[in-house]
């Protein structure tokens, strides 16, 4: 079976109050388009054309308009409800007749991936059959994340969710792929400390079979986070920059597209139409002539 995909687009989003009160995190601008393209983009580029989309019961209408039955993009989308922000680990209980026993990759919707070589980390991922596969991220503050150790084969040794005393710099940053066991295993999970389904608990369950692979990302590569407004502000100047420099665009969902022959030169005019005359629809009308 084809792996499925999640986006994980709920929470409260409190630490962005205000700004959070009315409209869901994931659907805030990071530069020129909304924060879950982002997401999605690492999806698209991993080759899964089958994604859930999970928010809260307020949120998913407006994630439903933004981006309908996927067909604009040449993917199927589905949409599912989280009452409560119980865990990153509850999307396989909610996405579990979704994944109708598939293989699947988890990503959650405030995470922004770039850099040159990232479709082969993906695609590297989805080709390992048995097991999980997590990406791990040099990072300053390793105690704000999840934290992985692994052995020259690549296989995590340990793994801990927010250690008081890191044992490595390694952060487990927000994607994670999974064989068809995640349901299984994420069905005997119960909720940490702080009450919820832990996804460091969901990755002990491999790593206990030894199961669990981490794929490094390295220091020439850019894992951004969107936790807070000047982190926000860091990853819409990090887009800004690289767009204009390069006058290519990030996370350009139909560009993607295009470009895996998902979607026809029609269909393609046709978002660009709909996106009237911003910058974002002239670019989509100008990729012919690049593609
Ligand atoms: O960003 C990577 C980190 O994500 C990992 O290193 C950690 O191991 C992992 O636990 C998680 O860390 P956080 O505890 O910081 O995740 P947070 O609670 O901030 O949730 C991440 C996003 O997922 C956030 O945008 C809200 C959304 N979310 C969160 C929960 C708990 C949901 O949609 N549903 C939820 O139940």
């Amino acid at each position: 079976m084809d792996r499925r995909g999640i986006v994980l687009a709920g929470g409260s989003g409190s630490r962005l109050f205000p700004m959070t009160a009315a409209v869901s995190k994931q659907l805030l601008p990071i530069y020129d388009k909304p924060m879950i393209y982002y997401s999605l983009s690492t999806l698209f580029l991993s080759d899964i054309r089958e994604i859930l989309i999970i928010s809260t019961p307020r949120d998913l209408p407006l994630f439903r308009e933004l981006l309908g039955d996927g067909s604009t993009f040449g993917v199927r989308l589905e949409y599912a409800v989280q009452d409560r922000p119980n865990g990153l680990a509850e999307a396989f209980l909610i996405g579990e007749q979704f994944l109708g026993g598939a293989p699947s990759a988890l990503v959650l919707g405030d995470n922004v991936f770039y850099g040159e070589g990232f479709s082969d980390h993906l695609i590297n991922a989805g080709s390992r059959k048995a097991g999980a596969t997590i990406f791990s991220y040099p990072v300053q503050n390793p105690r704000d994340f999840g934290v992985v150790t692994f052995d020259q084969t690549g296989h995590a040794t340990t793994i801990e969710e927010k250690p008081q005393k890191p044992r490595s710099s390694s952060a487990v940053v927000g994607l994670y792929f999974y064989d068809e066991r995640a349901p299984q295993f994420a069905r005997e999970l119960r909720p940490s400390a702080r009450g919820e389904l832990e996804i460091t608990d969901l990755n002990r369950c491999y790593l206990d079979l030894r199961d669990l692979f981490v794929e490094q990302l390295g220091r020439g590569f850019a894992w951004l986070d969107t936790g807070t407004c000047a982190s926000m502000l860091d990853a819409t100047n990090f887009v800004a920059t690289l767009q204009r420099r390069q006058g290519l665009r990030i996370a350009c969902l139909e560009e993607i597209a295009f470009r895996k022959g998902w979607i026809t030169k029609a269909q393609l005019m046709v978002s660009a139409d709909r996106c009237g005359n911003s910058e974002y629809g002239a670019y989509l009308r100008e990729l012919p002539l690049f593609a």
